[in-house]
């Protein structure tokens, strides 16, 4: 069996840092109400920056650490509901300003906030008869950019940012996934190029149903395809960061002990595709993320979406 093993990480948040009391002199909200509701206390919000500015930066943060040149590159993947451009997609101007190879197969992928597990899947598949070893894949966001930032409901919940991640196909290694789709325009839509201002249309309590339901449907499926009895035998899961109170409710549900999911959207807010490699990066880079380590990662979101996978660091 091969799998694909994630040799390094990066990351970017742009400078600008909003804080739940600088929306509160917009919209009609407090830091107490978003940070009980969410978790949330801050999220970055791009001023100058592009969403091909973030993903440069995390991309050459993972192939330095990663110690891969562009000739080791044969796979290059964006994550993103928020791309600079309908065409060229980002994931061709990122080719053009990393300097990758001509033969680099380039293209975005839209799976909303599980767009990064679909890019890594895709990734893994492409690297069986491609030229070169590694493929990257980032998760990249500029959400401001769709926000009406009168509505209360959605503005508080949103940051932008970058994750990337250098992977290599490897022999006999763990990787169980497990993908789902479900055809939905009312829990969660995002208003297309047209005359209309852009802005997310949320029903919170529809994903929040939502999310619960298969962030737990997801880990007991991998959990069982690893023929494990209990979420504790896990090293770590990272999931999607939408909101604490859908990652502490999954993880009541599962039994899990206090700390095995990692959790960021205090200082991040809901990054969408970017924000499991973001959180992978944090933990790599802070040690708690160490080679062996067994993990989940899920991800869930517009769509609807989700996909969860079960690998080794
Ligand atoms: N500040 C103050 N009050 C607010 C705010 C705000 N920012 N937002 C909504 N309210 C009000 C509502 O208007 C409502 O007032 P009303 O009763 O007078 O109408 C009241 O608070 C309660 O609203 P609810 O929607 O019932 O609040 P709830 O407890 O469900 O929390 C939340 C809302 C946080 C959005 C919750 O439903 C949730 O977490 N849902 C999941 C959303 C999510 O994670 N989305 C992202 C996943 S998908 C993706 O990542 C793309």
């Amino acid at each position: 069996m091969s799998a694909p093993r994630i040799l390094a990480t990066g990351r970017c948040l742009p400078q600008r840092v909003v804080t739940n009391e600088e929306l509160s002199r917009r919209v009609d909200t407090s830091d107490e109400w978003v940070f009980s509701r969410t978790g949330i206390r801050s999220r970055h919000f791009c001023v100058e920056e592009t969403g091909l500015d973030l993903a440069a930066k995390a991309a050459c943060q993972a192939m330095d650490r990663a110690g891969v040149t562009v000739a080791d590159v044969g796979v290059c993947i964006v994550a993103t509901f928020t791309p600079d451009h309908a065409s060229p997609s980002t994931a061709c101007l990122l080719q053009r300003e990393l300097g990758l190879e001509e033969d680099t197969v380039c293209f975005d992928v839209n799976a909303a906030c599980a767009g990064f597990l679909y890019g890594l899947k895709t990734a893994h598949a492409l690297l069986s008869d491609s030229p070169r070893p590694c493929a990257l894949i980032v998760g990249a966001e500029v959400i401001s950019r769709v926000m009406d930032m009168t509505d209360r409901n959605t503005c508080v919940l949103f940051g932008d940012g970058a994750g990337a991640a250098v992977v290599r196909r490897e022999e006999s290694r763990i990787w169980h996934t497990v993908f789902g789709t479900r055809g939905d325009r009312s829990s969660i839509r995002v208003q297309g190029p047209g005359p209309a201002p852009a802005a997310i249309h949320m029903d919170g309590k529809a994903v929040f149903r939502f999310a619960v339901e298969v962030v737990e449907k997801s880990i007991r499926q991998l959990l069982a395809a690893e023929g494990l009895s209990s979420i504790n035998d896990l090293d770590l899961v990272v999931c999607h960061q939408a909101n604490a109170r859908i990652i502490d409710f999954v993880a009541k549900r599962l039994g899990a002990r206090e700390g095995l999911f990692y959790k960021n959207m205090d200082r991040c807010g809901n990054t969408s595709a970017a924000s499991i490699p973001i959180a992978l990066d944090e933990l790599a880079e802070s040690g708690q993320l160490r080679p062996g380590m067994r993990i989940v990662t899920v991800g869930f979101g517009g769509g609807l979406t989700w996909a969860g996978a079960l690998l080794r660091w």
